[in-house]
């Protein structure tokens, strides 16, 4: 195949260089575009815009594939742990054993926060959404370590932010629902692995002794790795752009929650809750709720269906849907919504609105549904995929600042007025 691609503007033919991934994706550079004809391209949504080159996650929608770092998801989610899933996205490498064991142990010395973090804490209504309580503790990392805030600081300087980050997540997160329920928060135990450890701190009160259920700890534990990582998602591009303009780790960490939060699209495993709840009290009705879906006058959308780049399976929901029936089994949970949720998703693959579209169950159709049996509260859904996904947002920050790409700044398109002159206020 030719490594250039030629476009025809006003006459004149440019060749544009073609780039090429490892797996034979293609690209056409079009940096020069305007330079040698006076075009942008335009593509609101960014549907087929590539926005960098990455070595850290391959997916290919039409054949349902997902990789970190070249290793399959299906095999990570069977053989791996979270955090040895988060040193492979941040490092590039599967830890060896003394890696490991450095990696945890040193995550592990850092999961006690601030106790001014408290104060902060405090200051906001019990009825704080979880998730801005997070961004804003995340980005108050800020306060306590103002050294993080300088973009020019040496590797093993970034690699601390990096632990402090991955150590203090789970107690920020835990925390922010303690503040939701008007409990007295727990400190973290370092006897406890990483899921286990955050389990006690949302769990545990004061009142009696709790111990965390290895069943529990483990489900959440493969729900961490599948959510670790999905290459340049919106939450995602999120924070390499906050990062592009050289604002520190967590700055463009708490961006990036922000982004995860909305409905479309972490946001959603809340969304498909409060769905599945609204059809079970309106008697069960799912063909009602489907024609509802379809309906281009109604706003509803069947959430956790479709996908931005999968169109014939989202290979996370099929290892979440497998294992939403075993954890359920496990704990004994008998959940009316997971019948519902299925009886949905099989009206849906036989119906051809959906399949016209390639519409399928993506990641957060069934995860709320496990976090649910796991007694994780709604609202902490998302909380939960911020958790997950924190590995790869710093590995996809650090590749984009050690490649030393430019800031992110799009053009447009201007579509308003052109040059008009200034009325005074009472000429108007
Ligand atoms: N229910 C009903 N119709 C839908 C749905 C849905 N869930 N999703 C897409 N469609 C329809 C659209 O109305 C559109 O129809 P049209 O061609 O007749 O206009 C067509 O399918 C294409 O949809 P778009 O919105 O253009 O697709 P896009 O790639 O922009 O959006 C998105 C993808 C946001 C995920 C969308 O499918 C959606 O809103 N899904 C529900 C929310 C959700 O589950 N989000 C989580 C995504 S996974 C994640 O982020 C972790």
């Amino acid at each position: 195949m030719s490594s250039t691609a030629e476009i025809k503007v006003d006459g004149k033919t440019l060749e544009l260089p073609l780039i090429e991934g490892t797996e034979n994706e293609k690209a056409i550079d079009i940096s020069s575009l305007r330079g040698d004809s006076g075009v942008i391209t335009i593509d609101p949504g960014f549907k087929n815009t590539g926005s960098t080159q990455s070595a850290i996650t391959f997916l290919d929608g039409e054949k349902g594939i997902l990789r970190y770092r070249g290793y399959s998801i299906e095999e990570l989610a069977e053989k791996s742990t979270f955090l040895e899933v988060s040193y492979l996205l941040i490092y590039g490498e599967l830890p060896t054993p003394a890696q490991y064991q450095e990696f945890t142990k040193t995550i592990t010395n850092h999961t006690l926060v601030h106790e001014d973090i408290k104060k902060i804490l405090e200051g906001f209504p019990s009825t704080a959404h979880p998730m801005g309580v997070l961004s804003s503790l995340v980005c108050a990392q800020t306060a306590f370590y103002p050294a993080s805030l300088d973009p020019n600081r040496a590797a093993p300087e970034v690699d601390m932010s990096i632990i402090r980050l991955l150590a203090k997540m789970p107690t920020f997160a835990a925390w922010s629902f303690k503040n939701q329920i008007g409990h007295p928060v727990n400190y973290p135990d370092n006897s406890l692995d990483y899921c286990s450890n955050f389990l006690k701190m949302m769990f545990a009160t004061p009142a009696e002794a709790y111990e965390v259920d290895p069943v529990v700890a483990n489900a959440l534990d493969k729900l961490l790795i599948l959510h670790a990582d999905h290459e340049q998602n919106c939450s995602t591009s999120t924070v390499r752009m906050v990062g592009s303009s050289h604002a520190s780790l967590y700055a463009s960490i708490s961006g990036g929650i922000n982004a995860l939060w909305g409905p479309l699209h972490g946001g959603a495993n809340q969304a498909v809750i409060e769905m599945l709840e609204n059809i079970k009290k309106d008697g069960g009705d799912t063909k009602k709720w489907m024609a509802k879906a379809k309906d281009k006058n109604d706003p509803f959308r069947l959430m956790g269906f479709g996908h931005r780049v999968y169109k014939n399976f989202d290979p996370r929901a099929r290892i979440i849907k497998k294992a939403a029936d075993d954890v359920l089994a496990k704990l004994g949970v008998n959940d009316p919504i997971l019948e519902i949720a299925k009886g949905l998703e099989e009206e849906a693959l036989n119906d051809s609105y959906f399949v016209e579209r390639k519409l399928y169950p993506n990641v957060d159709f069934y995860s709320g549904i496990i976090y649910r049996a796991l007694g994780i509260p709604t609202d902490m859904f998302t909380v939960m995929f911020a958790m997950g996904r924190l590995p790869g947002w710093i590995a996809q920050w650090k590749e984009m600042r050690e490649n030393k790409e430019p800031i992110g700044r799009p053009r447009q398109v201007y579509t308003g007025y052109k040059e008009r002159a200034y009325a005074p206020i009472d000429k108007r």
